[in-house]
């Protein structure tokens, strides 16, 4: 055992503590901001199994329909369920790190949260199929089975992300890995006010409600740590941040517009599959966007998010699939991505 020194004996006071070491033991406030947000986010909290469940007779829906509105879950627990431990991570580099004690705060809300929307994922699923896992489960018909493969592949492209954003934790200052987040909050807020908006069933109308509130928290959490630590941002960190917009951009199109082909690796016939789920799930009552309303919302997004980013003098990457103009950024891949739904 080569850690056996003894110190006590040796000095009145311990030696100094190598950094970076999990304790803060310290409970510094520097962003009220953020203490507000934590605040809300405790007088905000939900819990998924307590939604009228008994309201949603799932019988009342054709099995075209079930498995259509079932794979729209599927496909949201595909960015959601990676979320809690993306955040745990997180969470740990704000110990680590010893940021101010809200940030702490609001980074275990945030993993409290996003629990939450994979739980509801989850319940979504297991109660419009009878079966609690999309990619065992038996369809029941051919839109169901062309959707099932849907979901694998996009599962398989979401499990390659795992690694680099663990490589990138250490790697970036937090408020890189905000930047990234930003991008996500904002796409998120957006689309589940749409969700919410055309639902026509109570208990997903509820929980749309509920899963866009908590993203506007988590929104305004980025928002903040911005605020504190962007002026001071160095020309390297500037350029990594335009470089996970464009990263950010790709990665969360495939929940939120359509997955761009030369970055997600589908079959043909995928984006002809999902549209037809859509539809069926569309008809059925469930608001899932149409192309045209998807693309003006996620452009919108991109636009507030340009806002944010030309305040703080940070350059904009083109973004041409919404007609954005601003920096050439090529060569992203499933390994760059950081960002976070
Ligand atoms: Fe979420
Ligand atoms: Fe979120």
């Amino acid at each position: 055992m080569a850690n056996k020194e003894r110190f006590s004996d040796k000095m009145e006071f311990p030696p100094e503590i190598a950094q970076p070491n999990i304790y803060p033991l310290s409970w510094h406030v520097k962003t009220r901001k953020l203490q507000e947000v934590w605040e809300a986010s405790l007088r905000e909290y939900w819990q998924p199994e307590k939604l009228p469940w008994d309201t949603l007779d799932v019988d009342s829906y054709s099995w075209e329909e079930r498995e259509s509105i079932a794979y729209w879950w599927t496909l949201l627990s595909v960015f959601d369920a990676s979320a809690p431990p993306v955040f745990a991570a997180a969470l740990i580099k704000t110990y680590e790190i010893h940021e101010e004690d809200p940030v702490r705060k609001c980074f275990f809300s945030v993993t409290s949260d996003e629990q939450n929307h994979e739980i509801m994922c989850g319940m979504s699923i297991t109660k419009l199929l009878g079966h609690p896992d999309p990619l065992t489960y038996e369809p029941k018909t051919d839109i169901g089975r062309r959707l099932q493969k849907n979901a694998k592949w996009l599962y398989f492209n979401g499990s390659r992300y795992w690694n680099g954003y663990k490589q990138a934790v250490p790697k970036y200052d937090l408020a890189v890995l905000f930047s990234s987040f930003l991008m996500g909050e904002i796409a998120s807020a957006t689309i589940f006010k749409q969700m919410h908006d055309n639902a026509r069933e109570p208990l997903f109308k509820e929980a749309f409600k509920n899963i866009g509130r908590d993203e506007g928290r988590h929104m305004a959490i980025c928002m903040a740590v911005m605020e504190r630590d962007y002026p001071g941002l160095s020309d390297e960190h500037r350029s990594t941040v335009t470089k996970q917009i464009r990263a950010g951009y790709l990665f969360l199109s495939g929940v939120l517009f359509e997955p761009p082909m030369e970055f997600w690796d589908l079959p043909q016939d995928f984006i002809a599959n999902q549209r037809e789920g859509e539809e069926i799930a569309r008809n059925a009552g469930f608001g899932i966007p149409t192309y045209d309303a998807k693309r003006e919302n996620w452009r919108n997004a991109i636009i507030n998010l340009k806002g944010v980013l030309d305040h703080y003098n940070i350059p904009f990457p083109a973004i041409p699939e919404v007609d954005i103009t601003g920096e050439e950024v090529s060569d992203v891949s499933m390994q760059d991505i950081i960002p976070v739904f």
